[in-house]
């Protein structure tokens, strides 16, 4: 394995630019193989780094896979002598601070398939230019801290009648043969990241929104003609997360136009491009028929996410990319808290909790592990990861559960304020959070700059002669590549006491029944005193930390959480840890060659859930959801593949079997026969209805599948149809899995999103022959290796979503793996270092397992070279020998 720019980068190292760009001003004739980009940069010596009498030191550009046709400085042609390109860019010699520098370059977007820089979707030409892809479309200080004015002419054939970048539109006409042309300024400096081109044949909806301050902003939206019908859930998602960011950090919206385009072909979901986002079509296009209630609410975050950083990443933006927690963290916590607003709140928690738990978790205990601000990297674009959203944002979180809405929302109002139009640091935004009410998040601050998951052991005490109470909690946090000694955290731990007769205890005189207890030492003990008898104490409630709790809660203890917690994300927690604790035994009868048991407590638990009529249906769905096999996987110790995978399945069907009659006759008053609505109460009674036809499929009647077969013939909304199909698929024949699965195909041939869903349902399912299937799959005329969407629905859909068929025994599906990710690596290297992800776990499974996976590994690694995206993650999963 090589790769010959492999190189580290280092936080350390940072230094400010030594020029500036006060102006950029590009034009683009577009053309598939050789598209013709001029740039004219105003550029100075920056102030802050410049000496008295200096030497000026050489410009430096960053360009990759360009053409360089000509440099001119001030007006005249540059001599040859005065440049030199490089490997990854271009060093001019400057002779005086202040100058305009001209470029020509030619490009070819019909060869790029790495879907950074301009490439073309479906023959429309867009970019995708975060993290350092700009460099792909002109030679440029490619950096967030050099920030610029952005003018842009785009020159097209009249095929392409929709030509679009940032800003404003300023001018429009013909050339004088007869191509368009179109010019757009965005008055707001941006770095190069926020870039974007689109042009194409494209149709738009339109509507608009008044601004707190009485501004009318024209609202658009573009998409292929035959999508125009799939606009208005991201158009009202969009009016709504304008609102919201009015209302709740007081932010409105600066230019006059708001544009958001969908592609077929994107690395990501969405790219928050000032101005002009541009949208994966699946995380944008939506409608009844065609989409699930979890893509209307995936559509709505990301929506609102992407539109949240035009203050969280664009006003403000980031120093460096080790700051990318700054504005992705940051964005993620709004957006959640923008969907708990629209939704409902627990159940929004509950799978940001999950995701955390089974992914995030798992990557800070692996190779990549690495703090939310990291202080390495050798490819970026592998840095877009969980550890820097998702624990990025429970960091964000922490500081507004420590400091409370009010004091969060005045040091979020400082941020802004004091850094518009500015490249800062996560420092910054602590400081901020601090200066704005005079707090100290000093020791808060180690979340930043150390990686791994701090574990907190409870125990507790009772003295009934002095009514005292309290809890005893020591934290510990792992070894991770790289940082061996960890310090300890400020981690705000939300408790509340229940009494035996279910009531929260007032926690002090002032009567609060809930309480944030602030962990700074590595051991602490909390008292609470005037405590009648011995309470039970709901602990971490709404997962007020990212960490592992641990304390020695009975079966008994766990049931009655389920029932009296007033914190419905403990309630719901309280179910996981009854179903983990059922689990575990399951695996550990397994391992010891016994025979396996009867989940009692859990089956008496989940048959009070589904009893309880005043609970929200969609919270009932999450409790009646067993963890997932990934999560079990995380539980600690060797990961047994077989062993989880059979006890879950034995547990799935006890379940099934023990409470047929109860998931019968909750499906049945479920039945909605209203017209589709992605409201939070109907999509909460659909959950709960598919829940429970997938428990009644599980126990394998006929009447059961009747059932499926029935709803998935009715086909009233997607949601619907694809969990009877999903239904069918796992728990049919084989011959009634390819009838379904053939006509939902027929049906929806014409439909992309659609025939992802359907891949996607094949490359999930647990039955032996998935892998086969797969392949098959990856033939099949609507497979398209160069567009990630499909990558991620047959391939990934198995390899990070199917644990049971993915760890087959004989490991062919580990060689699998590596063979695709070996072949994808040569046409998208994002693509292929996200998707070898499972195999760089090797070191955590069974002998046999991890031998298997290490030899896929080392497959990758042996196949030649290797992108830089590809190198990092294999050569840092291989080094854990
Ligand atoms: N800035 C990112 C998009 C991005 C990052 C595109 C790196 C290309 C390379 C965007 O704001 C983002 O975070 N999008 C997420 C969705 C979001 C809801 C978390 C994504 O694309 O997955
Ligand atoms: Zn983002």
């Amino acid at each position: 394995m090589k790769d010959s720019q492999a190189r580290t980068i280092y936080l350390k190292d940072y230094q400010a630019p030594d020029y500036l760009v006060d102006h950029t001003d590009l034009s683009f004739e577009l053309d598939p193989h050789a598209t013709l980009v001029k740039s004219r940069l105003k550029i100075r010596r920056n102030p802050a780094v410049a000496q008295a009498n200096e030497t000026l030191p050489p410009l430096w550009l960053d360009g990759v896979d360009l053409e360089l046709l000509s440099v001119s400085v001030n007006g005249e042609l540059l001599p040859v002598q005065r440049y030199e390109q490089r490997a990854g860019g271009l060093s001019v010699s400057i002779d005086t601070p202040e100058f305009e520098l001209e470029v020509e370059t030619r490009i070819a977007p019909e060869a790029n398939t790495s879907l950074e820089g301009l490439y073309l979707s479906n023959g429309m030409y867009c970019t995708q230019c975060e993290a350092e892809g700009f460099r792909k479309i002109t030679f440029y200080p490619d950096r967030p801290d050099v920030m610029s004015v952005f003018t842009t002419t785009i020159i097209a054939p009249a095929t392409y009648p929709v030509l679009l970048s940032n800003g404003n539109k300023l001018d429009s006409g013909i050339t004088e043969d007869g191509r368009l042309s179109v010019t757009w300024e965005d008055p707001f400096a941006k770095p190069s990241y926020l870039f974007a081109l689109v042009a194409g044949d494209l149709q738009h909806v339109e509507d608009s929104f008044t601004t707190c301050s009485g501004r009318e902003v024209k609202l658009q939206l573009f998409t292929e003609a035959r999508n125009i019908g799939k606009c208005a859930h991201a158009m009202t998602s969009l009016k709504h997360s304008m609102r919201w960011d009015e209302e709740v950090y007081g932010r409105e919206y600066d230019l006059d136009i708001f544009m958001i385009v969908a592609v077929d072909h994107f690395n990501m979901g969405a790219m928050e491009n000032k101005g002009l986002n541009i949208f994966n079509s699946a995380c944008v296009l939506a409608s009844p028929e065609t989409a699930t209630d979890a893509a209307f609410q995936r559509i709505e975050s990301i929506v609102a996410h992407e539109y949240f950083h035009n203050w969280s990443g664009n006003r403000v933006t980031c120093r460096d990319w080790f700051q990318l927690s700054l504005k992705e963290g940051f964005t993620v916590f709004r957006d959640a808290e923008f969907s708990a607003d629209m939704n409902s709140r627990a159940v929004k928690r509950i799978e940001d909790v999950t995701l955390l738990r089974t992914s995030q978790f798992a990557e800070d205990a692996g190779p990549m592990s690495h703090p939310v601000r990291p202080d390495s990297y050798m490819e970026i674009s592998n840095f877009y990861t969980l550890t820097v959203y998702e624990k990025g944002a429970e960091v964000v979180r922490m500081i507004h559960t420590i400091m409370g809405p009010e004091a969060f929302r005045r040091g979020s109002d400082l941020y802004f304020d004091r850094h518009d139009g500015c490249a800062v640091t996560c420092e910054d935004f602590v400081a901020a959070m601090e200066d704005a009410n005079g707090a100290d998040l000093k020791q808060f601050r180690r979340w930043y700059s150390q990686a791994g998951t701090p574990v907190l052991d409870v125990e507790d005490g009772y003295d009934e002669a002095l009514g005292e109470y309290s809890l005893t909690i020591r934290q510990q946090t792992p070894e991770t590549p790289g940082q061996k000694d960890k310090l300890p955290l400020h981690i705000p731990v939300t408790i509340g006491l229940l009494a035996e007769d279910g009531r929260p205890l007032p926690l002090d005189a002032s009567g609060q029944t809930e309480a944030v207890l602030h962990l700074t030492e590595a051991s602490q003990t909390f008292t609470f005193s005037g405590i009648a008898s011995r309470p039970l104490p709901s602990l971490l409630r709404g997962f007020s930390a990212p960490v592992k709790l641990r304390y020695d809660y009975s079966s008994a203890q766990l049931q009655f959480l389920m029932q009296h917690d007033t914190d419905s994300f403990n309630r719901w927690d309280a179910c996981q840890r009854l179903s983990l604790n059922s689990l575990q035994s399951l695996q550990q009868q397994y391992r010891a060659g016994e025979a396996l048991q009867q989940p009692t407590a859990l089956i008496e638990g989940y048959a009070a859930v589904l009893d309880d009529e005043t609970l929200d249906p969609a919270l009932v769905a999450k409790m009646l959801a067993l963890p997932s096999a990934q999560e079990l996987a995380e539980q600690g110790g060797e990961i047994d593949a077989a062993a989880i995978i059979v006890a879950r399945t034995f547990a799935r069907d006890a379940i099934a079997a023990a409470l047929a009659e109860r998931f019968l006759s909750r499906y049945r008053a479920l039945e909605q026969h209203k017209p589709y609505s992605p409201t939070a109460e109907d999509i909460a009674e659909r959950s709960l209805k598919n829940t429970c036809l997938s428990y009644l499929c599980a126990a394998g009647s006929a009447e059961a599948l009747a059932l499926a077969k029935v709803q998935f013939e009715r086909g009233e909304n997607m949601t619907d149809a694809a969990a009877a199909l999903a239904a069918l698929v796992e728990f049919g024949t084989e011959a009634q899995a390819e009838e379904f699965l053939e006509a939902f195909y027929q049906q929806w041939q014409q439909d992309t999103q659609v025939v992802e869903t359907w891949f996607g349902l094949q490359s999930g399912s647990a039955k032996y022959g998935t892998l086969e299937r797969v392949q098959k799959l990856i033939a099949h005329p609507a497979f398209e290796v160069k567009n990630p969407n499909k990558v991620r629905a047959v391939i990934a859909g198995y390899t990070m979503r199917n644990f049971t068929q993915f760890h087959r025994e004989d490991g062919t599906g580990y060689i699998f793996l590596a063979d695709q990710v070996i072949a994808l690596d040569k046409l998208n290297p994002q693509i292929a270092a996200r998707l070898v992800t499972p195999l760089t776990r090797w070191k955590k499974y069974r002998a046999q397992e991890s031998a298997q996976i290490h030899a896929a590994l080392q497959k990758i690694s042996d196949s030649g070279e290797l992108s830089r995206d590809l190198y990092e993650v294999v050569s840092k999963s291989l080094e854990q020998d």
